[in-house]
Order: C-alpha cells, then structure tokens, then sequence
C-alpha cells in the first residue's frame, strides 16, 4: 500500500494548539491501530508549530505511513486549520474557557471533534456544544483516556458482580500531584483566566467519572455534593479539595484532589461483602495492567479471615489513549456514514447509542464538577445536582 492510500484510509486529524498533551495524542494518533493519522498541526506562534512538527513530530513519522503534516502558525493559524480541507477532525487540548469557542468553531466547519477534559466550563456550555454536534451530524468526545481501557471495563464488571461485592455503599479516590513553584506560577491548570475549574476540572474529573462508570448514572438521577475542604489560590482557583458526592441511590463516592500532595491515583469500590481496587486507575503504571479484588472478615476475638486477594491481570497491548482514537476514528466515520438527514443524536445504530452513551456521561461528570464548584463558592455548603439523562435510553 503507498504512503497516501494508507493515509486516506484513515480519519485525518489536526491539532489545534501544541499543548504539552498534544505529544501523548500525538504519538497515539500514531500508532498503526490508531485509525487516525495527522495531517495538521496549528500555533498562536510560528517558531512553536515548527519545532513541535520539526523536532517532536516528523522524527516518530519514521515507519508510520504518512504524509508530511500542515504546519500552521500566527494569529489566524486556529482558523485557517478550522477551515482546513485536509482534516476530518480536530484534537482541541485548549485551556478550558476557550472550548466552548474553538469546539463550537469545529464542529461548524464540519469537522469532528476531540475535546481535552473538563469539557467546558459548564454544562450549559458543553451541551450548546452538543447541540451543534448534533446540527451538523459531527461527532464530539471527551478526551478521557482510562474510559477505553479494558482493564476498567473488567474492573467496573467486577464491582458490579453481587455475588462477590455484595451491594456497593461506597466510592473512595483520589487523584493528586505535587506542583512545583513554576507549576502554581505559570501553569494554565492554576489560572482563572485558563482553568478556572483547577483541580476539579484537571483531577477531580477522573474520579467522578470512575464512580459515574460504577454507578450505571443513567438509573440514578440526582446527587447531593459537598466540598468538605477546599484551598483556593490568590485567583480564586481551586488547588486542593476534598468532595463528598451522594447519589440518590445512597452510594457515597468520597474523593481528594489536589496539587499540593504527592502524585497518588487510586480507587477502592467498596461494598457489602468486598472491595476491589486500583492504585493507577488514570494512568496505568505497571505491566501486566492489574486490579485486585478482596474479601477479608472480622470474627470473634478481632481476628482477621482474610480470604486470598485475587490479582486480575491483563494483557500488555491496551494502549488506552491509543483505544481512545480508535473509537473517536469508528464513531466518526460511521457517523459519516448516516444517510442524508439521520442524525447521531436519534439513529438506532449501536455505534450512534455507544456515542450518545459516552456525551451522557461527559455531561454528567461535568454536571458533578458544577456542583462541586458552586459548593466551594457557597463555601462548602451542600448543592443539588440533577442528573436528568438528555436521552431516556436504558444502557
Ligand atoms: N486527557 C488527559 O489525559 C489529559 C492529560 C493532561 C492534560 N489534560 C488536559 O489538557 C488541557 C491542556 O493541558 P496541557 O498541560 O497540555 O496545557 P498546555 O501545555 O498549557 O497547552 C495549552 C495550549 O493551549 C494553547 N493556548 C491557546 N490560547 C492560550 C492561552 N491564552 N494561554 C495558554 N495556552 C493557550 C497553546 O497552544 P499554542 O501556543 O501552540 O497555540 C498551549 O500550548 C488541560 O485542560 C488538561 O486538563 C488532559
């Protein structure tokens, strides 16, 4: 096969920004069973773009057959790649408060898009976005890598297995990292203007997503949540908090977020008869990847029956950012596919259900993140957050 047959096989992406995860989608994108490849990269800045594609991005398109990518910068370089014919689709990793702009821009021009976490600023703000994915019949996901990993659909089996579990009373996480003084100066996560949802929108996502996996959201429709600790910098961004979400099922997910403690990444599912647990659930950290399941019991005298903890383990080839692109390449294309007037937001298929199924809950994790958010404003007090489905469907 030459160079562009195998390239017009696959959805052409472009890259709006050369964030500093841009380089990890890049090297996804990539990969052969991506289904995608890049065909344009584009900077507010002439000489970033150029040593982004010239000394990060060219060097890996050794072996990978591609052509040379577009290399767009200055002031109108978002724009024109917008407009660009030569992408299907666009990687948006932007601070948060652009999105709603730049998504919105996209999806207009008739491209595809992958938008980096949180989603927006608001709900309100994701679901305009939604909305025009809609009008226009393309597709927009979240950039929410461990969602593809295998490893967490077995995990999220596992804890639903009564029968091992018993019923599930609570979520317990955290997701942390240390910044340092450059970090809490200059990165985008700590500004108002940038992020304003700080370790909430950057971390706290994560766990909220883990539990709304758990927790099948779409049969429980409301939640109360609650900062119960929250430091704020001097721009009023949250840095560090402790949140208590409880699902009207009566599920309590407790989680710690925050980039002020040591880089740490677990989660425990903890119910009536055992917990299962991952202490790398965003980012798988060892080979082969793993959950653990355990059952242990008091008995008289305090005395500890601790049945045998189960490591389930998995293969080495889930690359999950690389499974990631896989589904935003098939779900697009098939999206394509729909015949004239059939929108992905109504259409019966499986792959338009699976789509719908993954912006259900891109919308509530973002929902839970408000209400966190409204709950530090509100300094701590309790907040409401309906979990409405947009769709009635029983997934
Ligand atoms: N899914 C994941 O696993 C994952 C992991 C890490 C981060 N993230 C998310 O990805 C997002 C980006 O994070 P990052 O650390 O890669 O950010 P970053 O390195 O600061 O990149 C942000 C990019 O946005 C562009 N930009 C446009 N207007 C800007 C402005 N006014 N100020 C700053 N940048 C501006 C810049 O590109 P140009 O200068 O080239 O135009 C910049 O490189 C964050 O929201 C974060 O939560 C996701």
């Amino acid at each position: 096969m030459s160079d562009s047959t195998a390239t017009s096989t696959k959805l052409r992406v472009g890259i709006l920004g050369c964030a500093s995860i841009s380089k990890k989608n890049v090297i996804a994108i990539l990969h052969e069973k991506s289904g995608c490849c890049i065909t344009a990269v584009a900077s507010r800045t002439e000489a970033k773009v150029r040593a982004f594609v010239e000394d990060f991005l060219t060097p890996r398109l050794n072996g990978v057959t591609q052509t040379n990518p577009l290399c767009l910068g200055g002031s109108s370089a978002y724009d024109n790649l917008i407009q660009s014919d030569h992408v299907d689709a666009l990687y948006i990793p932007l601070p948060t408060v652009f999105r709603k702009e730049w998504v919105m821009k996209a999806l207009q021009a008739g491209k595809h898009v992958l938008v980096e976490k949180p989603v927006a600023v608001s709900v309100e703000e994701y679901e305009a976005m939604l909305a025009v994915a809609f009008h226009h019949n393309k597709y927009l996901q979240d950039g929410t890598m461990f969602v593809h990993q295998p490893r967490t659909a077995s995990f999220v089996q596992a804890a639903k297995d009564s029968s091992f579990l018993g019923s599930i009373t609570r979520i317990e996480t955290a997701f942390s990292f240390c910044g340092d003084d450059a970090f809490h100066h200059d990165n985008i996560r700590v500004k108002r203007d940038a992020d304003p949802l700080g370790c909430l929108g950057d971390l706290g996502w994560y766990s909220i997503r883990m539990a709304l996996l758990v927790l099948d959201m779409t049969k429980s429709v409301a939640a109360t949540v609650q900062a119960t600790d929250y430091k704020l910098n001097d721009e009023g961004v949250p840095i560090d908090a402790t949140c208590l979400v409880k699902f009207d099922n009566q599920v309590i997910l407790t989680f710690h977020c925050g980039f002020q403690s040591h880089f740490r990444q677990y989660v425990h599912v903890v119910g009536t008869k055992g917990w299962v647990s991952m202490d790398d659930f965003v980012l798988p950290r060892r080979l082969p990847l793993q959950y653990e399941l355990q059952s242990m019991y008091l008995t008289e005298n305090d005395l500890i029956t601790e049945h045998p903890c189960t490591v389930q383990t998995f293969p080495d080839d889930h690359v999950q950012e690389v499974l990631m692109w896989q589904t935003f390449a098939l779900l697009a294309r098939n999206i394509d596919d729909l015949g004239e007037g059939v929108s992905w937001a109504a259409d019966a298929s499986e792959d338009c259900y699976r789509a719908r199924r993954l912006a259900q809950t891109s919308s509530a994790n973002q929902r839970l993140v408000d209400g966190l958010m409204l709950s530090i404003q509100k300094r701590g007090m309790k907040v409401q957050v309906s979990l409405d489905p947009i769709w009635q469907e029983d997934y």
